[in-house]
């Protein structure tokens, strides 16, 4: 056993899993520089109240899962490792006077998420997400934007299909009602109810919706729905999403009783699965509108909606779905000698291909010049370029370790042939 371990609901991305994400990382990115998203970092830890405010106190995300930061006693301040990305990037937008730019401010970040949850199969305690906010559009044209550009990423990473989950949870002048008429629902069941839920039931019944509890399955079958709640202009909305997404031809399910892990959702939300799974657990994505969060986070009233896509999920969907990952791009050519004094040629003919663009490596060891070709091959290399006496004529040998061929090259040329011989290679 090791003395340390990365901690527990973590997972170190070993070079693989790094390029597969950085891969991820790329198409994400390009996606919404496409559709005119423009990139924002905000830090990974914000003030708690960012936190507890935006997504809300009785969440379990705050209540359970925030990673609070121990605070040194000289510091006032109280701070949380972010948990998701929205609360802090419209902290942003208020701190750095968003609203006077031309609305709605479209923005885009990736990175590291922290959540203090019970670690198990696609649920980690530091996990990477894609995120994309448009703040400052009310939709409902956007919201089918947002929608269609999550599902997009998916086809683009290599997931054949997926399933869209869509509801909306009404805004602050109908979800009253529709609380009432839940409270009253759980109310009525309240011996059945775990203690926990029992405890959430007066101060947040929407939460009893998405709880974990398999207890709650049976019971939340049959609680009313909220699309039977909906005021007018939330009714208009939803049908103005929903003509937006089939004019895209985006196909989704009706999921009334979605509703989301955090507080600031208003009107529409969505998840996103692996084709016939179901459970939050496994959602490969979710978002929705915020249209409160920015008055609740002191900022003037500003519409806003945004999704965020679990990265470490997508893998592990791609990996269900037998999509082989592309392969790390392997190194080209190894530089390798037999003098043992001769190492900082192998390196200077090294930098030159690397100069010229090429992926290659020096091999700066002392081994016999055999190990160092096998470790070339063993490493993937398809080249090795070989310095020996000829380098006083200006020449190497450059031996295709496939082939097991080899021939005698001008340096001056070495980068040009090099580059003609990895084409073919690829080519076949
Ligand atoms: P969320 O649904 O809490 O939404 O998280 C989005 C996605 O992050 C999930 O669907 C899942 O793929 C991934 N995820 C969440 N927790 C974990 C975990 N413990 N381990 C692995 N993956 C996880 C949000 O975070 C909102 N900020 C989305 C949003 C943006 N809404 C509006 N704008």
């Amino acid at each position: 056993m090791p003395t340390f371990r990365a901690p527990r609901g973590t997972h170190d991305l070993l070079p693989r899993e790094r390029f597969a994400i950085l891969r991820l990382e790329r198409i994400a990115a390009d996606l919404a520089t496409r559709y005119g998203y423009r990139p924002i970092e905000t830090p990974l830890f914000e003030q708690t109240g960012v936190f507890e405010r935006g997504i809300g106190e009785v969440t379990d995300v705050v209540e359970k899962e925030l990673f609070r930061i121990a605070p040194r006693s000289e510091e006032k301040e109280s701070w949380a490792l972010r948990p998701e990305p929205t609360a802090g990037i419209v902290r942003a937008y208020i701190q750095h006077g968003m609203q006077t730019l031309p609305q709605p401010v479209k923005l885009t970040t990736i990175g590291p998420m922290f959540r203090y949850d019970r670690p198990q199969a696609g649920r980690y305690r530091q996990f990477w997400q894609f995120d994309v906010e448009a703040i400052g559009d009310a939709g409902p044209g956007i919201d089918a934007e947002i929608i269609e550009l999550a599902t997009r990423f998916y086809g683009d990473a290599g997931l054949p299909t997926i399933d869209l989950l869509l509801n909306s949870i009404g805004d602050a002048s109908c979800r009253p009602g529709y609380i009432d008429a839940l409270r009253s629902y759980y109310a009525k069941r309240v011996e059945a109810l775990p203690p926990t839920e029992r405890a959430r039931l007066e101060r947040n019944p929407l939460r009893l919706l998405d709880s974990k509890d398999e207890a709650m399955v049976a019971i939340n079958a049959g609680a009313p729905v909220i699309t039977d709640h909906l005021c007018a202009d939330c009714a208009a909305h939803f049908a103005g999403v929903r003509a937006h997404l089939d004019v895209l031809g985006i196909g989704y399910r009706l999921e009334p009783r979605l509703v989301r892990g955090l507080d600031y959702y208003t009107r529409t939300a969505f998840e996103i699965y692996p084709p016939g799974v179901a459970g939050q657990q496994s959602a490969l994505g979710g978002g929705g509108r915020y249209d409160g969060l920015v008055e609740l986070l002191g900022g003037r009233p500003t519409p806003g909606i945004g999704f965020g896509l679990g990265l470490d999920r997508v893998l592990l969907a791609l990996d269900a779905a037998g999509v082989s990952l592309p392969p790390e791009p392997a190194t080209l050519a190894v530089v390798v000698g037999a003098d043992p004094a001769g190492t900082a040629e192998r390196l200077r003919v090294a930098t030159q291909l690397r100069a010229a663009g090429l992926v290659a490596r020096a091999d700066l060891s002392v081994r016999k010049l055999g190990r160092q070709l096998e470790a070339a091959a063993k490493d993937g290399a398809h080249f090795a370029v070989i310095i020996g006496d000829e380098l006083s004529n200006g020449r190497v040998q450059l031996r295709d370790l496939d082939a097991g061929t080899q021939r005698l090259v001008a340096l001056g040329d070495l980068a040009r042939e090099l580059a003609r011989a990895g084409e073919q290679h690829r080519h076949g």
